[in-house]
């Protein structure tokens, strides 16, 4: 495997320990989630990113590729204008993913909004919009990958946050969000235990220099360009441990 200063973590894993797995990740554009699918990409596995975002999907595929062992036949595909919060549209590019890379073995329900809003300047419309696109998104991938996912005996991993933990001010519509995300992933672990598909909820913490931090962070003097590369990599390979545990 060829391993970079930036990828220390790698050695630890089996080389091509998912190689013929199919790994789908909304959110797959965006910083976090962008790492999540380059370790698995380099531990074999292919991926199918989902996004509204068109461009920004287009060439997280380009950067994605780049990560790609040249002997693990792994592939990397993208669907834009996919807005999780549209079942029919999530539930196309699951079938497009099938098709095209194989039954889904994993996915990554990364797919999220956040902002800061007082609460009184959160609008109804506001606070529903973050429901809908990480608590309902969530359900909708779920529930679009389900069949495909008992076929594999697949493996999910929720993205949450910490912040509902205790009371984070301007941030009551994704704790709201976050703290259904958690209740969902212990529901679905246990009903789907029997089915031997396996549910994990990895929960960050802040991480400074990713897009959703900066989005929401005050001062912006503070802002860094890439995410913090320790977190990165406990990120990167945080979920290949839940995902490779049968
Ligand atoms: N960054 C942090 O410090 C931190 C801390 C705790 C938890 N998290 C969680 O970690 C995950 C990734 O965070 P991040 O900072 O890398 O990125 P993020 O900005 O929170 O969101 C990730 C991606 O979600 C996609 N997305 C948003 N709404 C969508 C929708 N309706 N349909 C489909 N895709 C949608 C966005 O791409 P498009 O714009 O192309 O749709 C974006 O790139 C999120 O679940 C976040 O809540 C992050």
């Amino acid at each position: 495997m060829n391993i970079t200063s930036e990828d220390n973590y790698a050695t630890i894993w089996q080389e091509n320990l998912f190689k013929g797995k199919v790994c789908l990740i909304t959110g797959g554009s965006g910083d976090i989630c962008k790492e999540q699918a380059k370790a698995l990409i380099r531990l074999g596995c292919s991926i199918s990113i989902v996004g509204r975002n068109a461009k920004k999907v287009k060439s997280a595929v380009q950067e994605l590729g780049k990560y790609k062992e040249v002997d693990n036949k792994a592939n990397v595909i993208g669907f834009g204008n996919c807005d999780v919060r549209n079942f029919e549209k999530i539930r196309s590019a699951v079938r497009d993913t099938s098709e095209r890379l194989g039954k889904i073995d994993f996915l990554v329900c990364g797919a999220a909004g956040n902002f800061m809003a007082d609460f009184n300047h959160l609008s109804v419309n506001a606070f529903k919009a973050v429901i809908d696109i990480d608590l309902i998104g969530t359900f909708n991938t779920v529930k679009a990958c389900f069949e495909d996912l008992k076929s594999t005996k697949g493996s999910i991993i929720f993205i949450s946050a910490t912040l509902h933990y205790y009371g984070v001010p301007f941030q009551s519509h994704v704790s709201a969000a976050k703290s259904g995300i958690d209740a969902l992933a212990r529901s679905l672990a246990v009903e789907f235990g029997p089915l031997g598909i396996r549910v994990n909820c990895i929960a960050p913490g802040p991480i400074g220099g990713t897009e959703g931090f900066n989005r929401i962070v005050q001062d912006k003097t503070i802002l860094k360009e890439d995410p913090d590369p320790a977190c990165r990599e406990k990120i990167r390979y945080c979920q290949c441990y839940h995902i490779s545990l049968q």
